[in-house]
């Protein structure tokens, strides 16, 4: 079946038209700033997480209108288990049922949507409903959505260290072998590429363990509009901020004044 455009944005609003090869391909997100959102309303934090269902659907939308075909979304990470165990229930079994509401849609619109995490601790339900999520969405192509829930990039990067020195061990790969490439192969999704574009909503200034290895070059960019405040707009906003950046990956070239 052939992918259905998602909705256009409720004001009419169309995305930028960016120079061609200008376009992020990889769109990581911290969607900071429920709490108090909700907060600020007189309305408990759980409210902001609710409110930014949509912002994420209306994210992914807008992802695919300008033309970005992998959207990272920090939904959980290992450190939210020190949150209340109210919150932590809350978060639980509200991505549970975000995943089941949402995933008709997504598949509709051509969405693979891809897990990353760590397995212990992550409650059994929802590692269920992202399971399913996967094989429901598992041949699209219009945009990978990975959704990271019990995520650290620490955790990641010492789960893959893990990993590679069994493989030592067992005579799979020998040290002298290991490159930058070897290592991508042992992370939680080997054919994640690289973050072009890391916004985190909700004023502050940090990538807060997301991405760790992923995001080595990726362009920040900081929003002080809580999560539930932001839209797709404001996705395109950051798209038009990354395309006048300029990329040098280490490398350097000469502007020289007056030339
Ligand atoms: C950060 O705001 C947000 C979260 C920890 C959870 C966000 C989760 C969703 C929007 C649901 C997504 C679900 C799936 C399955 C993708 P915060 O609580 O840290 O806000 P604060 O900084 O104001 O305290």
């Amino acid at each position: 079946m052939s992918p259905i455009p998602p909705p256009a944005h409720s004001s009419g609003a169309r995305p930028p038209a960016l120079p061609a090869g200008s376009v992020p391909n990889h769109v990581a997100v911290v969607m900071d700033g429920n709490g108090r959102w909700a907060n600020a309303r007189g309305l408990p934090r759980t409210e902001g997480h609710r409110v930014g269902e949509e912002t994420l659907m209306d994210v992914i939308a807008g992802a695919i209108e300008v033309g970005v075909k992998e959207i990272s979304a920090y939904a959980f990470s290992t450190e939210n288990w020190k949150r209340s165990p109210a919150e932590v229930r809350f978060i639980m079994g509200f991505s549970r049922q975000v995943l089941r509401n949402q995933r008709d849609d997504l598949n509709d619109w051509g969405v693979r949507v891809r897990w990353i995490g760590r397995k212990p601790k992550l409650w059994k339900s929802v590692l269920s409903e992202l399971r399913a999520a996967e094989e429901l969405t598992r041949n699209n192509d219009v945009l990978t959505l990975n959704l990271a829930i019990n995520y650290g990039g620490r955790a990641e990067i010492a789960d893959a260290m893990r990993a590679m020195a069994e493989d030592v061990q067992r005579g799979v790969i020998s040290p002298k072998g290991i490159s930058e490439r070897t290592v991508g192969r042992y992370l939680y999704a080997p054919s994640m590429s690289d973050v072009d574009l890391f916004i985190r909503t909700g004023g502050e200034q940090r990538t807060s363990n997301f991405l760790m290895w992923e995001s080595a070059y990726a362009e920040l960019y900081f929003s002080d509009k809580a999560w539930p405040d932001f839209d797709r707009r404001e996705l395109w906003k950051a798209c038009e901020a990354y395309a006048t950046r300029e990329r040098r990956f280490g490398g350097a070239v000469d502007h020289v004044a007056g030339e």
